[in-house]
């Protein structure tokens, strides 16, 4: 029990001012808009969150993966302020401004491949998927898309064909839309096979159910977040490019829960020698100012006419300067190492947790800011019941987890990549006593 557990939590939770808000919330907010955690939030700085009732939560979520390099970072909020102060919204394809083309160069520096890169920005995450299949169609002059079982990319109509779990995403939604191809995807742990077995067995399905000549694009997210932090094998990755490469399909990267910086590298395409045609980016780019992106080869982002791509809030101007302000953070030296010893150190202690628990603790994999466990029942099958437990106790306890996995199997870690050594050992201490009690 460490001390710091006792004087983080001083109600019962949720405490009482959350539960009367989430009365009010239960008459006037949409049902289906359904919150994982129980408490309502009043503040939050660095790593740490407080609630309306004063119970602070260290947190290991970042709003999934939004807040990497803190809660109210000061330089980023800083520049926003003072981009408010100037003007707040002009519509970029009106009357246009210069922080979303700087925005757009400094994109074409850092996504991986050194060919001219051009890039559409957006607000959301799902909004950049759209945009990239848009722009890929248009190009190839195909309309075959093809993923892979556990993906997720949003919630938008075309984003909820894209994902694995139709549930809750597309429940009473109406139909999916159509020419979307889904492959077996690489899951070490779960399919024992290496990357190579596992690339030429969804390039066969896709042959079979799609035709190369009718497939314009991949999407892949190059490690699954919502899906539970899968690492596809080695060389998976790498052959899915080589037959895109051949095929005339364009690769579109999801980076949006992995990139800028969140596993210790400014994408995780880079860990695998991946080099994708367009990549989307999200989450992480802005301090937590909607704002998405689409960056990808010159020429296929020039596929859609003047006038086809963009939106009245794309490219917001507050939320660029934010993203300026974050870029040069993520790409200032140490900031990679750091997120690179921030992973060390979290999977060192998931690993001694697995040790103690290898029944319960199945898998352990991650890279930098992104971990996850897989947690198992005796028969090795998925234990959700174990995942939903252990958030539970965690939040009780002053940490926030997330869940993961097509079925809920898999407890997810996005703490900042900037988190300090003390709060990631505490954090870990307090899922040692939750599992302890479990
Ligand atoms: C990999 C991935 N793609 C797409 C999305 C959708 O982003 P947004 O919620 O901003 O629309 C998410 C969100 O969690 C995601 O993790």
């Amino acid at each position: 029990m460490t001390a710091a557990t006792k004087t983080r939590i001083i109600t019962e939770v949720p405490g009482p001012r959350s539960r009367e808000i989430a009365e009010l919330k239960a008459e006037f907010v949409s049902r289906s808009v359904s919150p994982a955690l129980p408490v309502y939030i009043a503040s939050a700085e660095g790593s740490v969150l407080t609630d309306v009732d004063g119970n602070e939560f260290i947190d290991f979520g970042s709003g999934i993966g939004v807040t990497s390099l803190g809660h109210v970072n000061e330089a980023a909020v800083a520049a926003a302020i003072e981009q408010s102060k100037r003007f707040t919204h002009t519509l970029f394809s009106v009357t246009p401004y210069e922080l979303y083309v700087q925005v757009a160069r400094r994109l074409a520096g850092i996504t991986p491949g050194n060919f001219a890169k051009k890039s559409v920005l957006s607000s959301t995450g799902a909004e950049a998927i759209e945009n990239a299949i848009k722009i890929a169609r248009s190009h190839t002059r195909r309309n075959g898309i093809a993923v892979v079982d556990h993906a997720y990319h949003g919630r938008t109509n075309l984003t909820l064909g894209l994902n694995f779990k139709a549930s809750p995403y597309s429940t009473g939604a109406g139909p999916r839309p159509g020419e979307i191809y889904r492959a077996v995807n690489s899951y070490p742990f779960r399919d024992g096979l290496s990357g190579v077995e596992a690339a030429k067995r969804a390039i066969a399905y896709w042959e079979k159910t799609a035709g190369v000549e009718n497939l314009a694009c991949l999407l892949i997210e190059p490690i699954q977040g919502e899906g539970g932090i899968i690492l596809p094998a080695e060389g998976f990755l790498e052959t899915l490019q080589a037959w895109c490469r051949e095929q005339g399909i364009v690769i579109i990267a999801d980076e949006i829960q992995t990139g800028l910086g969140r596993t210790g590298a400014l994408f995780a395409s880079e860990h695998f020698g991946f080099e994708p045609d367009l990549v989307a980016t999200a989450k992480a780019i802005a301090a937590g100012y909607p704002l998405s992106a689409v960056t990808g080869r010159a020429e296929i982002m020039d596929a859609m006419p003047a006038g086809g791509l963009s939106g009245t809030f794309s490219g917001n101007p507050v939320a660029c300067a934010a993203a300026i302000e974050i870029l040069d953070q993520l790409e200032a030296e140490g900031a990679m190492s750091r997120a690179v010893a921030v992973g060390e150190r979290i999977q060192a202690g998931l690993r001694e947790l697995q040790a103690q628990y290898p029944s319960l603790i199945g898998d352990v994999r991650g890279l930098g800011a992104l971990h996850g466990i897989e947690l198992v029942n005796a028969d090795g099958s998925p234990n959700a019941a174990a995942q939903a437990a252990l958030s539970r106790a965690a939040i009780e306890r002053g940490l926030l987890l997330l869940g993961g996995g097509s079925d809920g199997q898999v407890l997810r870690m996005l703490p900042a990549i900037n988190i300090s050594d003390e709060l990631i050992d505490e954090a870990l201490a307090i899922l040692g006593e939750c599992l302890a009690a479990l």
